[in-house]
């Protein structure tokens, strides 16, 4: 199966190192505009990304452009018969994505979006011990996320203005965690409130997003997001109570279980010394490899491209009733 890239930005590299270890599929060219990353790689490369879809020797294409063209690269690629897995967000607002969704169905192509968290095993472990019952029902859930912005050497310009990224750390990051929250609980949130920050004044967009939700079961729920200006660390963690035990997850690193039925557990999943990018690339190894799955096998993505609108209609709903717009 031959893939395009159109975007060869951050994650566009990391998508093609994705490429690179699944069996059976090969990067055919890329589209990019900056011509020194087009210079990166020995395959076919082009500036405008409409000459990479018109190959008809390419069958499927991933997108990892600004929030604002997701869409209108998505919907050429999807009626030139490609099959798509989109960066998140899906597209820069939730009406966008909708539209996506549908012309993925009457065009009958894999459309997917590149929900990296779902691909993590610290994750997929928490979803395993929730619905193995170990920790009992959800009593609360805490989640917090510090990425110091000296990680990723400096965020793209695109990223720091709102018109261009549809908003700041509560959609580029939150996204992840609503997304993940509801997954690993098989449990739909319900936003009760939503504040953002800007202390970091970084462009005209949010550094800060604070949600309180709550489960459909009547459990709490709340997350904490930053973008720091100084440092280089990660400090994600995620914590869930239940009525027999509670579960600590580090996304990039490990899982605790502490239960009342079995001794403590502790889980480590990733080389020790390893970077968070080749953490990162893990999940997004598993997320390519379930897009190609989808499309050998004629099936709908797990996840489906509909379940990230959820999250992302919670966030613009967020965005809508306070001053960030
Ligand atoms: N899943 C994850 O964990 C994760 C992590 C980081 C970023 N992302 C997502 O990946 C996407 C891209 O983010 P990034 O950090 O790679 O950004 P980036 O700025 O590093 O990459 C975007 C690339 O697109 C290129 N580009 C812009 N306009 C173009 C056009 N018209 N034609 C061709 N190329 C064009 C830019 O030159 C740039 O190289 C976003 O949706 C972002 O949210 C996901």
């Amino acid at each position: 199966m031959n893939i395009g890239i159109i975007g060869y930005g951050y994650t566009g590299q990391q998508h093609a190192r994705a490429i690179a270890q699944i069996e059976g599929v090969a990067l055919k060219a890329i589209a990019e505009s900056d011509s020194a990353k087009r210079s990166l790689l020995e395959v076919q490369s082009f500036t405008d990304y409409r000459s990479l879809i018109d190959d008809p020797s390419i069958e499927a294409i991933t997108v990892c452009l600004p929030h604002h063209l997701h869409e209108e690269a998505t919907s050429a690629a999807l009626l030139a018969g490609k099959h798509v897995l989109v960066e998140k967000p899906l597209a820069i607002n939730v009406a966008a994505g909708k539209s996506l969704c549908e012309l993925a169905e009457t065009t009958s192509r894999v459309l997917m979006v590149e929900m990296t968290h779902h691909f993590l095993p610290p994750l997929q472990e928490a979803k395993k011990v929730i619905a193995n019952g170990d920790i009992g029902e959800i009593m609360a859930i805490d989640e917090i996320l510090v990425e110091d912005l000296g990680l990723f050497g400096s965020l793209p310009a695109w990223m720091l203005d709102r018109s261009s990224a549809g908003g700041g750390v509560g959609l580029t990051s939150g996204i992840h965690l609503l997304d993940h929250i509801s997954w690993i609980s098989q449990q739909k949130l319900i936003l009760n409130a939503a504040c953002f920050g800007y202390t970091q004044q970084l462009g005209n967009i949010e550094d800060t997003a604070s949600f309180a939700l709550t489960t459909e079961k009547g459990a709490p729920v709340h997350i904490l997001l930053c973008w720091r200006k100084q440092g280089v660390g990660l400090n994600g963690q995620l914590t869930i109570v239940g009525n027999q035990g509670s579960l600590k997850v580090w996304p990039w690193d490990r899982i605790e279980v502490e239960s009342g039925k079995k001794a403590v557990r502790q889980d480590s999943f990733f080389q020790e010394g390893s970077t968070i990018a080749e953490r990162a690339l893990v999940g997004m190894k598993g997320a390519v490899q379930e897009f190609v799955d989808a499309i050998r096998q004629k099936r709908l993505p797990d996840p489906a491209p509909f379940d990230s609108i959820v999250s992302q209609a919670i966030i613009e709903w967020s965005y809508q009733r306070s001053s960030a717009k």
